[in-house]
């Protein structure tokens, strides 16, 4: 696992949306793993800039997004379909057909997670997964419990997950406690992952995904298994890692090495 120490949230955006315009410009077509949440919005802005002063265009690429809720059409205000139009799609030059968000209005869920990881493959999996992660160390909406190789399925959100989410919802509208989620094994056959966390309410998950064991009591503790995982975090979020300037250091080596090779 590749860990970036940056002092802010902004620098967090910038390096993460950087990360995503260079693939993109490396490969057109790119499949493009996306999330949903507080996280990635400061990256989304960033992405349209960039389309906006004609840096980077997506029009031959394709997405996924982790989740939805199930019981929530694509047209409904806290549906993370709707989410995705108003924070990026809409902004972008994504062609609307290669966009995909798990269907939260599907009359057989379970079949429609079965026909989403199906979808994934056919189009040739995800080259880049953007990941956000819980308080309770959840990637998409696996919480903890969550097999470590589980597939897109019907999932049961915490309490804290409810709780941390009702801030969206009305005080008399219907919150779904049911999801439909990419599954662990689903993220991890991406060949790149980049996990962004800001704020010191994910420096206890931040510890345990880098730190603690390979656990599914903290679901993102899996990236520990995948080649190319990098987590792209805060300074107040790395805040609780023991080895945090160990990290630092290795990032420094790693950017001279990058440096004397272009040289
Ligand atoms: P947040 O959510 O970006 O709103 O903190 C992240 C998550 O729950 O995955």
């Amino acid at each position: 696992m590749q860990i970036v120490i940056l002092e802010n949230a902004e620098a967090v955006a910038t390096h993460g949306a950087n990360v995503i315009i260079q693939k993109i410009k490396q490969k057109p077509d790119a499949v493009l793993g996306l999330a949903t949440g507080s996280t990635p919005l400061a990256l989304y802005r960033k992405l349209i800039e960039a389309k906006r002063s004609g840096d980077v265009s997506f029009l031959r690429s394709r997405s996924f997004n982790l989740d939805e809720y199930l019981g929530l059409p694509g047209d409904h205000p806290q549906s993370y379909r709707y989410f995705m139009q108003e924070n990026l799609f809409n902004h972008i030059d994504i062609e609307p057909g290669n966009t995909h968000v798990p269907p939260g209005n599907a009359a057989n869920p379970l079949k429609a997670c079965e026909e989403y990881d199906e979808l994934i493959e056919t189009t040739g999996g995800i080259d880049l997964q953007l990941l956000g992660i819980g308080r309770n160390g959840h990637i998409g909406f696996n919480e903890p419990s969550s097999g470590l190789t589980s597939r897109t399925r019907v999932k049961t959100l915490t309490p804290a997950t409810i709780e941390d989410n009702a801030r969206f919802f009305g005080a008399d509208e219907f919150q779904p406690h049911l999801s439909i989620t990419m599954g662990i094994g689903t993220i991890m056959d991406s060949r790149k992952i980049i996990l962004l966390a800001t704020g010191d309410s994910k420096a206890d998950a931040i510890r345990a995904t880098v730190e603690g064991p390979l656990s599914a009591s903290c679901p993102a503790s899996a990236l520990q298994m995948h080649k190319k995982a990098v987590l792209i975090i805060d300074e107040a979020a790395a805040a609780h890692l023991e080895h945090k300037e160990f990290y630092k250091h290795i990032e420094r080596e790693n950017q001279k090495l990058l440096q004397s090779l272009k040289q």
